[in-house]
C-alpha cells in the first residue's frame, strides 16, 4: 500500500467505527497530532467533530482527566468556549476500539469549534489578547474546584517543576545564549519560594497559540471561540497557567509588553489577580521559554535531522535575546495594568503625601497656591512651531506668553506636548510613529539663579550633568523615606549644574535646605528656566534615567509610577493636573447639536488639535500622517499663510465693491496659470458656489438649460450642485436625476466599457456624449454645457485616456455648449507633471472651477472664463458675492499659489509621486487585490478587487481602518468604495510615502492571511 492508499484505508476504518459506536456519518480528513491520532469529521449537516484515537498505550487515566474536565468546564460555566465530550450510541464518553491494525485504542470525540488557531491570525490586536485573558482565566475559575487524581503529575511541562532544566544547561554550546537560561533559571530560584505558597488548582498548563481559537474575519472584531486540548492538564498555581499563555501572546508580537499587559488585564477581569502573582508573571514567563528552547534542543539531539525542531525554537530565542525588557518596569506594568499597588508599599507612600500635603518645605521658597498655570498642551498652545523641530531660540523661549516680571509661573502635569521633538521621544522609524508627549511631573517656571528648598529629608540618589539638547542639564534625584520606611524619590530637572561641586550619591539634604539652583539656557538644556520637578514611587527600571515624558497610549503605567506630585508642592492635585479635552464629550455634544448626515472618518473617529505640513496631531498629541487632505495644499499651519492672514486681518478686510490691488494681483497670479483665452475671475466662497455661478454662466451664454455630465461625479452642496452630482442624486435618498441632466459613462479604463488594450478607448468614450446631447436636444432643454471633474475623483481617482476630454469638448462645442472644467480636486500642481489636469487631456475649458486647496483652508472659490461668457454673463443685474473676494482671500489665494511656485511643490509632487507610484506598483505585483494603481503626481489611487475581480468594498474599508490604526489617514472612493484615495498635501516627502508603502504591505498581508 502506497502512502495514499494507507492514509485512505485509515480514514475509511475510523469512519466506520465512528458510525458504528457514535451512528454519525462522516467524511474524515488529517489533523496534526504530535503523538495521537487525530481526524476531523465533517457529517452531512456539516457540523464538525474531532475524532481523537490515542497513540497506543495511551494510559486510560488521562483520557479520563480530560472527559471529566470538560465535563466540569460545560457545568460550571456554559458559556464558556470550550468542547464538549460527545457522548457514543450507548453513552460513553471514552471507548476502546480496535485499529487497523487490530490493536486496542482509546477514542473518544469532541465537537468541533469554529474559528482557526491564534498563531495563524493577524493582527493579534490588543482587544483579542485581551479577549483571551478573559476566555484562560474562565477556564481557571471553572476548573478551581475540578479534582481527578491524574492531575498531580511529575512532568517536564509543570512549570513548578522546571528546574530541571538547570541540569541540562549544557546542551546549549552558545555561552551567550546559555548565560540568558542561567540568568532565567536564577530568576525562578528567587521566587520558588513565592510560588510554593500559592494555592495549587487544576489548570489548563498548555494555552499556547495553536491551542487557542479566534472566529471572525477581518470585516468585524475577532474574538476567542475556543481553548482546546486539555492534555497537559496538572495542579499548580493558575498564575503558571497565565504565564505560559503569556510566553506566547508576547512572541513576535511587535509590542510585547502591551500585548503582555492586555493579556493580565483580560485575566485580572475575570479573575483577579494579587500583586504577589502579578510580580511573577515576567520570571515564569521566562522560564517557560527556557523550558521550550531547553526541551527542543535536547530533542534536536535526538532527532538532528528534524529542521522542524529548531524553527520552533526561532521566535523563542529572538524573544529572549532580541528584547530588551526590564523585569522591574514590567512587574509595575502588570501590577498597574490590574490597579494594584505599582510597586510594594504605592499606596502607603502615596496615603502619607496625602497626609502630610501642606507639611513640605516649599520647593520654590513661597507658597504657590496662587501661582499662576501655563499650558504648554498640544490643544492650548502653539509650541514649537514646527512640532518635529524645536530650535535653540524657540526652546529658550517657551511659554514666554507667562511670564510677568520673573513671577513663578506652573506647568502642567499629565499635559501632552509636541515641546518634546528630539529623535529619543520618538517611538518608531518613522515622523508618524507613537512619541512621547505626556508631562509626567510638574514645571515652576522662574527666573536663572533662583534657588530650590528641598521639600523634605533625603538622600542623594543621583546629581548628574546632562549636555545634550532638550535634555536635563543639571539634574538631581533624592531618595525619600516614610515613617513607614517605604521609600520614593523626587527628580529635579533642569539645574545649574554648580551643585556637582557640592553633592554626590549617599549625601544627605535636609528638609527647607536651599540645595540647587535654576540653570539659564546654556545649561538646563537649552530651555526657558524652570525646575522639572518630578515624583516617582520606584527606580526600578528607569534608575537614574526617568523618562520625563511618556507615550498618551501607556499612561495606565505613567501614572501609577510618577504620581501627580501636586501634594509635595502643598499644591492640590486637581490644580497642577492637566486634563485633555474628551474625545467621547466632544462626540456626545456634537450628536447633540448637528444633524446626524454630518458624517465622522472612522467608528473611533480623530480629534485634531494641530498641524504642520503633512501631519497632524490629536489632543494627546499622538502624530498622523496625512495622506488624504488636499485642502491643506501648501502644508498645514503653513507660516506664511500665518503671517499673511494676521498681517491683512490687521489692516482691512473688506469686499469686491471697493478697490484692492490684492484682488488684481489674486487675479493676475491665477490667469498667469492659465491659457490665455481665460481672462474673467470670480470669486467666490468654495467649490460649490463657483459651480453654480459656471452653471448661471453657461445658461446665460448657451441660452439652453441642459447639460451633460459623466456618472458619479461631485460638484458641491448647492441645489444646483448636487442637480448636477450623480455620486449625490443617485444615492439611495437622493433627489434623482434632473430632466435637464444627462449622464454619460465615466471614462474609466480599468473597469468600464473600453479597457486600456484598446487604442480608441477616448474615442469611444467620448462618442458616449452625442446620445445624451440629443437626449437634451430631444427634451427641449438644449445645451448648456458639460461639466466634469477633469480627473474624476470621488469616481475613483481616474485618469481618463489621454485625449478624451478634447474630442468631448469638440462636440460640446459643435452642439452649442460650454465647456467646464472643475478642477477643484486637480489644479494648482497637485499632478506633478501638469498644473491644471485639463492640460494632459489637450483640452481647453470655456469655464475654470477653482477650490479646497485655492485656500489652503481659507474658504475660497474661484471661476475663471472667457470674456465673451462673461459678457453674456452680464444683463445689468450686479453679481455680489459678499465674502467672496474679500481683501483676506485674495491676499490668502495668491499666498498659496506664490508658496506652491516658491517652495517648488508641483516638482515635489512629480518626483514624490512618481517614486511612490513605483513603490505601489511592486505592491500590487505582489498582492492579487490590487487591481489597479493609478493617478499621476500626489492624485493617486488603489482599486482593491476580490478574487474573481468585482470590487472589494470589504477589503478597501479593512486597509483604511487599518492605516488609521498606524496612524496614517488614507480616504476610500469610487462608486463600491473600493478604490483608496491617496492625495496629500503637496509638501510630503518620499520618507513618508515610504512609511506607507511599508505599512501598507503588512496590512495586506493580513488579508492574505485572513
Ligand atoms: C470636484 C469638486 N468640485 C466641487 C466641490 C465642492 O466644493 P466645496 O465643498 O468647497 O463647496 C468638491 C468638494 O469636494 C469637489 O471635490
Amino acid at each position: 500500500m502506497n502512502k495514499h492508499e494507507s492514509d485512505a484505508h485509515l480514514r475509511s476504518h475510523w469512519a466506520a467505527t465512528l458510525k458504528e459506536h457514535w451512528d454519525i456519518d462522516a467524511q474524515l480528513s488529517r489533523l496534526d497530532g504530535e503523538y495521537d491520532l487525530n481526524f476531523l469529521a465533517a457529517d452531512a449537516s456539516r457540523a464538525g467533530y474531532i475524532l481523537k484515537v490515542m497513540r497506543s498505550g495511551c494510559e486510560r487515566w488521562l483520557v479520563d482527566m480530560q472527559v471529566q474536565a470538560f465535563d466540569h468546564i460545560k457545568a460550571r460555566a456554559p458559556d464558556l468556549p470550550c468542547p464538549h465530550v460527545v457522548r457514543s450510541s450507548c453513552g460513553q464518553p471514552l471507548l476502546s476500539l480496535p485499529d487497523e491494525n487490530g490493536d486496542q485504542r482509546l477514542v473518544w470525540i469532541l465537537n468541533q469549534l469554529p474559528g482557526r488557531c491564534y498563531a495563524k491570525i493577524e493582527p493579534k490586536s490588543i482587544a483579542l489578547i485581551q479577549d483571551f485573558g478573559q476566555v484562560l482565566a474562565g477556564f481557571a475559575k471553572a476548573l478551581k474546584d475540578f479534582d481527578h487524581e491524574g492531575l498531580v503529575r511529575d512532568f517536564k511541562w509543570d512549570l513548578t517543576r522546571a528546574a530541571w532544566i538547570t541540569e541540562e544547561l549544557c546542551c546549549l554550546k552558545d555561552p551567550s545564549r546559555r548565560a540568558i537560561v542561567e540568568d532565567i533559571c536564577n530568576g525562578f530560584e528567587e521566587l520558588k519560594q513565592d510560588l510554593a505558597e500559592q494555592p495549587r488548582q487544576a489548570i489548563h498548563n498548555d494555552a499556547n497559540d495553536y491551542n487557542v481559537m479566534v472566529a471572525g474575519d477581518f470585516t468585524g472584531p475577532r474574538h476567542i471561540s475556543g481553548l482546546i486540548d486539555l492534555g497537559d492538564m496538572c495542579a499548580a498555581p493558575r498564575i503558571c497557567d497565565l504565564a505560559i499563555a503569556a510566553a506566547y501572546v508576547v512572541l513576535d508580537h511587535p509590542e510585547p509588553e502591551t500585548a503582555l499587559a492586555a493579556l493580565v488585564s483580560g485575566y485580572h477581569a475575570t479573575y483577579p489577580l494579587t500583586a504577589a502573582e502579578a510580580d511573577m508573571i515576567w520570571p515564569l514567563l521566562r522560564m517557560r521559554l527556557a523550558v521550550s528552547v531547553i526541551n527542543s534542543t535536547l530533542m534536536s539531539a535526538e532527532a538532528p535531522d528534524d529542521p522542524y525542531v529548531t524553527i520552533s525554537q526561532a521566535p523563542c530565542w529572538r524573544f529572549l535575546e532580541g528584547t530588551a525588557l526590564h523585569g522591574g518596569l514590567l512587574k509595575a506594568r502588570l501590577r498597574a495594568v490590574c490597579g494594584l499597588p505599582v510597586v510594594e508599599g504605592a499606596d502607603r507612600v502615596l496615603a502619607w503625601l496625602e497626609n502630610e500635603r501642606g507639611n513640605f518645605a516649599p520647593l520654590m521658597g513661597q507658597d504657590l497656591a496662587d501661582a499662576p498655570m501655563g499650558s504648554l498642551s498640544v490643544e492650548q498652545s502653539t509650541w514649537p512651531q514646527n512640532p518635529f523641530h524645536m530650535p535653540l531660540d524657540e526652546a529658550a523661549r517657551v511659554g514666554e506668553e507667562f511670564e510677568d516680571q520673573g513671577r513663578i509661573w506652573l506647568g502642567y502635569y499629565h499635559e501632552p506636548r509636541l515641546i518634546y521633538t528630539d529623535l529619543a521621544f520618538r517611538k518608531g522609524p518613522w515622523k508618524a510613529s507613537n512619541r512621547r508627549t505626556v508631562h509626567l511631573a510638574v514645571d515652576a517656571f522662574a527666573p536663572s539663579g533662583t534657588p530650590l528648598t528641598v521639600p523634605l529629608r533625603g538622600e542623594v540618589f543621583a546629581a548628574e550633568y546632562r549636555s545634550g539638547h532638550l535634555d536635563y542639564g543639571g539634574v538631581i534625584i533624592l531618595r525619600h523615606e516614610t515613617p513607614q520606611r517605604d521609600q520614593f524619590y523626587t527628580l529635579y530637572g533642569h539645574l545649574d549644574p554648580e551643585f556637582l561641586n557640592r553633592l554626590k550619591p549617599g549625601d544627605v539634604v535636609e528638609k527647607g535646605v536651599a540645595f540647587c539652583q535654576l540653570g539659564d539656557p546654556s545649561m538646563n538644556g537649552g530651555w526657558a528656566p524652570h525646575v522639572h520637578f518630578q515624583l516617582a514611587l520606584s527606580t526600578d527600571g528607569i534608575e537614574a534615567d526617568w523618562p520625563g515624558v511618556a507615550d498618551p497610549d501607556e499612561m495606565y503605567l505613567w501614572r501609577a509610577l510618577c504620581p501627580n506630585p501636586a501634594a509635595l508642592l502643598n499644591l492640590a492635585d486637581d490644580k497642577v493636573r492637566y486634563f485633555p479635552t474628551d474625545k467621547m464629550t466632544v462626540l456626545a455634544e456634537r450628536k447633540a447639536r448637528f444633524g446626524s448626515n454630518l458624517s465622522l472618518t472612522y467608528s473611533d473617529p480623530v480629534m485634531l488639535a494641530r498641524g504642520w505640513k503633512h501631519h497632524l496631531f490629536d489632543e494627546w498629541g499622538r502624530p498622523y500622517l496625512d495622506a488624504y487632505n488636499n485642502v491643506p495644499h501648501v502644508g498645514h499651519a503653513h507660516p506664511r499663510i500665518q503671517t499673511v492672514v494676521a498681517d491683512q486681518l490687521k489692516r482691512i478686510n473688506s469686499n469686491t465693491r471697493y478697490l484692492h490691488p490684492a484682488q488684481t494681483a489674486f487675479a493676475e497670479k491665477i490667469l498667469s496659470k492659465l491659457p490665455d483665452h481665460l481672462e474673467v475671475c470670480f470669486f467666490v466662497n468654495s467649490g460649490s458656489e463657483a459651480n453654480e455661478l459656471a452653471l448661471r454662466l453657461a445658461r446665460a451664454h448657451s441660452g439652453a438649460k441642459g447639460i451633460v455630465t459623466p456618472d458619479h461625479g461631485y460638484h458641491g452642496n448647492t441645489t444646483g450642485a448636487i442637480d448636477i452630482s450623480a455620486y449625490k442624486f443617485n444615492k439611495p435618498g437622493g433627489v434623482g436625476q434632473a430632466d435637464w441632466v444627462e449622464l454619460v459613462e465615466v471614462a474609466d479604463d480599468y473597469r468600464g466599457s473600453y479597457r486600456r488594450n484598446d487604442p480608441d478607448r477616448a474615442r469611444k468614450f467620448a462618442n458616449l456624449v452625442d446620445a445624451a446631447v440629443i437626449a437634451l436636444q430631444q427634451k427641449g432643454h438644449g445645451l448648456a454645457g458639460f461639466i466634469a471633474e477633469t480627473f474624476p475623483s470621488v469616481g475613483g481617482q481616474i485618469i481618463p485616456p489621454k485625449g478624451y476630454l478634447a474630442a468631448v469638448y469638440d462636440k460640446i462645442r459643435n452642439a452649442g455648449g460650454i465647456c467646464i472644467a472643475d478642477e477643484v480636486q486637480t489644479g494648482l500642481g497637485r499632478l506633478g507633471q501638469h498644473y491644471f489636469g485639463f492640460e494632459h487631456q489637450d483640452a481647453l475649458p470655456d469655464i475654470v472651477v477653482l477650490g479646497k486647496p485655492i485656500g489652503n483652508g481659507h474658504p475660497l472659490g474661484v471661476l475663471v472664463t472667457t470674456r465673451e461668457i462673461a459678457e453674456s454673463f452680464d444683463n445689468g443685474i450686479e453679481f455680489f458675492s459678499t465674502f467672496g473676494g474679500s481683501t483676506l482671500s485674495c491676499r490668502v489665494g495668491k499666498e498659496v499659489m506664490d508658496i506652491v511656485d516658491d517652495e517648488a511643490l508641483q516638482e515635489n509632487a512629480l518626483v514624490v509621486g512618481e517614486e511612490f507610484m513605483k513603490q505601489l506598483k511592486e505592491l500590487q505585483n505582489a498582492h492579487d487585490c490590487i487591481g489597479d494603481v493609478r493617478g499621476m503626481g500626489l492624485f493617486l489611487g488603489l482599486e482593491l478587487v476580490n478574487p474573481d475581480g468585482s470590487e472589494a468594498s470589504d477589503i478597501c474599508s479593512y486597509v483604511k481602518n487599518r492605516m488609521r490604526d498606524h496612524r496614517i489617514l488614507l480616504g476610500s472612493e469610487g462608486p463600491c468604495d473600493n478604490v483608496l484615495k491617496i492625495r496629500p498635501p503637496l509638501t510630503i516627502t518620499t520618507e513618508d510615502t515610504r512609511m506607507i508603502a511599508t505599512v501598507l504591505e503588512k496590512v495586506l498581508l493580513e488579508i492574505q492571511n485572513r
